[in-house]
């Protein structure tokens, strides 16, 4: 008899939840965004939601939960509720930089199940326009010669403009001023205005920029140029050699979100990967399409393990001091 009871529960059990996923979703879906809004994760974010909300016939929400390097806006994402509906945008400083930067209270790992990558952004040394150097060699001796560091502008401790900056400090042996904002959108802002020197920031966030004359742009951290801007030459081109970083960003569910629910979001994110006026709008901004054979969640997932596996060294070696 209890056998039987049993049975027949565990049946009503799976049977709600194929329900569930049928019926996913039956109202809108949250992506949260862990940065300022107008910034360069908050752009792709919005890009893709517009798309994804056609596939899933839902409104994608965006909400913009700052701080902390991003680490803020991931830990409201994976503490709500398993069940789709909120969703974790993310990339390299997120998802791996902040494991090796802060006492997160959360893993990055085991509390969060990845859905997909997203594409890729090299990463660009800009300058404010006053800083009287017109390539990255006269821009390296400006700084070397410097009696104070130069202020760079970051998204917060741990965040890709933070890990790029820490990088180029470890391969010149320049000392650097980081000055964290809520993303590198309102750094843009301050660098535009001549407030801040630097920012080593994703190229889809300084490329108008630098195309409208109102910052200047010394080389992309790739080993080829980018498509979007042809006339900015590598590092290796410009007298860096092997000072290569591209940040690439994906989306994550809270641990514990049923797997038939991960495989809609990331159809829908598939779907509007593909999708040729979101691909032009991407490749306008310099972004890199991720490869058709990483698009699955456990790509993802193992991406991610290798990602924390290479970057943590130089991270936890930069020994980088948070409150
Ligand atoms: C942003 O959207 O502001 C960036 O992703 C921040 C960063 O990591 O540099």
């Amino acid at each position: 008899m209890r056998r039987v009871v049993l049975t027949v529960l565990l049946a009503m059990l799976a049977s709600a939840g194929i329900a569930r996923a049928n019926n996913f979703p039956s109202h809108p879906i949250t992506i949260v965004v862990p940065f300022a809004a107008g910034g360069p994760s908050d752009v792709m974010a919005r890009i893709l939601g517009e798309r994804m909300k056609t596939t899933l016939g839902q409104t994608i929400l965006i909400e913009n939960v700052t701080g902390a390097g991003g680490s803020i806006g991931v830990g409201r994402a994976l503490r709500s509720s398993p069940d789709g509906y909120t969703i974790s945008f993310g990339h390299l400083g997120t998802h791996v930089a902040n494991g090796a930067v802060y006492k997160l209270g959360y893993d990055l790992v085991a509390d969060l199940e990845p859905v997909v990558l997203l594409p890729s952004n090299p990463m660009i040394v800009v300058s404010k326009n006053a800083v009287p150097a017109k390539s990255l060699k006269e821009l390296i001796a400006w700084l070397k010669e410097r009696a104070a560091p130069a202020t760079a502008g970051t998204a917060g401790a741990g965040s890709g403009s933070h890990i790029a900056g820490l990088y180029f400090a470890n391969v010149t042996g320049i000392k650097l001023q980081y000055v964290p904002y809520r993303g590198t959108g309102p750094a843009m802002n301050d660098l535009v205005a001549g407030q801040i020197d630097l920012i080593f920031d994703q190229l889809s966030n300084s490329i108008n920029q630098v195309r409208a004359g109102k910052i200047r742009g010394y080389a992309v951290t790739d080993t080829k140029r980018a498509e979007s801007a042809p006339d900015i030459p590598t590092t290796d081109e410009a007298g860096l050699p092997g000072f290569h970083m591209t940040l690439w960003s994906g989306l994550w569910v809270p641990k514990g979100t049923p797997k038939d629910i991960i495989a809609k979001l990331n159809a829908a994110a598939v779907d509007a990967l593909n999708d040729p006026a979101v691909r032009k709008q991407f490749e306008n901004l310099g972004l890199a399409m991720p490869p058709k054979e990483k698009l699955s969640p456990e790509a993802l997932g193992a991406w991610q393990k290798a990602e924390i596996a290479k970057w943590w060294p130089m991270i936890k070696a930069a020994n980088v001091q948070v409150n």
